[in-house]
C-alpha cells in the first residue's frame, strides 16, 4: 500500500517541498545519493572503480520545464564526462565502458511543448560526442510510459553512430515483450530493470509475480541473443537466474552485466565482482535527489523504517 503513495508523492510539490525542508532527511539521503557537486560524483567513482567495479553516474534532475534548465543538465553532463575521462583511461587494460554516464532525457528537455524530443535529442548527442572523445559510455535511462516512443527513438539515433549507448527496458510494462525482442535483434547494450513508476493497469502489470516472470523472460531472450544484457536488480533470485543462465549460454564475463544502485546491497556488488562478473553501480548525485530518493523508498518498506528510524534519532 505504501509503496503507491510513495510513488504519487514523489510528483507532488507540496510533499517534496516538506521532505526537502526538513533537516534530517539529509543523513537518509547520503545513504542514497553520492554528494552534490561533480567532484563527489566523481570521488565515489573512482572509489567504487578501486575496487573493481564499473560504473554509471547520474547528475539528478528530471521534469525540466524550460530550455534554460535543459541546458544547464547538458553543461553538466559535459563537466561530469571531463572529470570521468581519466577514470576511463586509466580502466584496467583500457577496458571501454568501464566509467559511463545515464541520463534522463526529461532533464534534457523532452518535455518541453512543441520541439521537446528534438532539443533532448540535441543535448543527448552532445554529450554523447563529449562521451565517445572520452571513452565513456552513456546510457539513456528510461521514465514513465508516456516517454517511452521518444526515448527509444532517440536511444536509435545515437546508436547509428555510437552503437554502444544503451537504453533501459522495464519488464512490468506489457510492451516490453515486443521491446526486448527488438533490442535483441539489434544486439544493443539492454538494461533490463523491473520498473520503478507508478503506471496503470491497462500499459503495465500489477502484480508482483508477473512482474518477476516477465523479468524471467526477457533475461533469457537477451542472454540468447548478440544483445549486451544488464541485469539491474537486487532481488537475489533474479541475480541467480542472471548467473546461470550466462553459464549456460557461456557468455564471455565482459559480454553481460548485474547492475545495483548506489548504497543498495554493497556487499552483493562486491562479491560478484570479486567472482569476475562485471558489476556496474549507479551513482546518483546532485542537488535535485528528490524523486529519485522517494522511489527508492516506496520500493522497499525497510527503507522507510530506516528513514523514520534516522529521524527519530536525529
Ligand atoms: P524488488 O524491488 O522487486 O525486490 C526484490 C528483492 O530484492 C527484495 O525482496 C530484496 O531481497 C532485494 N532488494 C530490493 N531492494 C532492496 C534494497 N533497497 N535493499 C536490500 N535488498 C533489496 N527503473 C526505471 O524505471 N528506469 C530506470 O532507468 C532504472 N534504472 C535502474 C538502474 C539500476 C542500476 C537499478 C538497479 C535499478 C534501476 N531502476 C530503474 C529501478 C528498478 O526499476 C526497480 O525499481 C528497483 O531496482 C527495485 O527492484 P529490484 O529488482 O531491485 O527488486
Amino acid at each position: 500500500m505504501l509503496g503507491p503513495v510513495l510513488l504519487t508523492a514523489s510528483r507532488s510539490a507540496r510533499t517534496r517541498a516538506a521532505v526537502e525542508g526538513f533537516a534530517p532527511t539529509r543523513k537518509v539521503v547520503d545513504r542514497f545519493v553520492a554528494g552534490e557537486t561533480t567532484a563527489e560524483g566523481v570521488a565515489t567513482s573512482r572509489e567504487l572503480a578501486a575496487a573493481g567495479l564499473a560504473i554509471t553516474v547520474d547528475h539528478l534532475g528530471e521534469d525540466v520545464t524550460d530550455l534554460a534548465g535543459a541546458q544547464a543538465v547538458r553543461d553538466a553532463y559535459l563537466e561530469l564526462i571531463t572529470g570521468l575521462a581519466p577514470l576511463a583511461l586509466e580502466a584496467e587494460g583500457g577496458r571501454s565502458g568501464a566509467a559511463e554516464v545515464s541520463v534522463k532525457l526529461s532533464a534534457l528537455g523532452q518535455a518541453l511543448p512543441l520541439d521537446g524530443h528534438d532539443i533532448a535529442l540535441r543535448h543527448a548527442r552532445d554529450i554523447t560526442e563529449a562521451a565517445a572523445v572520452a571513452g565513456v559510455w552513456v546510457n539513456v535511462d528510461m521514465e514513465d510510459h508516456t516517454t517511452i516512443d521518444s526515448t527509444l527513438a532517440i536511444t536509435h539515433e545515437l546508436r547509428e553512430t555510437h552503437p554502444w549507448v544503451a537504453t533501459v527496458l522495464q519488464a512490468n510494462l506489457h510492451r516490453t515483450e515486443d521491446d526486448v525482442e527488438a533490442m535483441a535483434k539489434a544486439g544493443a547494450r539492454v538494461r533490463l530493470v523491473k520498473g520503478a513508476y507508478k503506471e496503470p493497469a491497462t500499459v503495465a502489470f500489477q502484480d508482483k509475480a508477473d512482474v518477476d516472470a516477465a523479468y524471467r523472460r526477457h533475461v533469457a531472450t537477451l542472454m540468447a541473443s548478440d544483445a549486451t544484457p544488464m541485469v539491474a536488480t537486487h532481488d537475489p533470485a533474479m541475480i541467480e537466474l542472471a548467473v546461470a543462465t550466462a553459464v549456460a549460454a557461456r557468455r564471455e564475463p565482459s559480454s553481460w552485466e548485474l547492475q545495483m544502485l548506489y548504497g543498495i546491497r554493497t556487499d552483493l556488488q562486491r562479491e560478484h565482482a570479486a567472482a569476475g562478473r562485471t558489476v556496474r553501480v549507479y551513482i546518483p548525485y546532485g542537488t535535485d535527489w528528490y524523486g529519485y530518493f522517494m522511489r527508492r523508498l516506496a520500493e522497499r518498506p525497510a527503507n522507510v523504517a530506516f528513514f523514520l528510524k534516522a529521524l527519530a534519532t536525529s
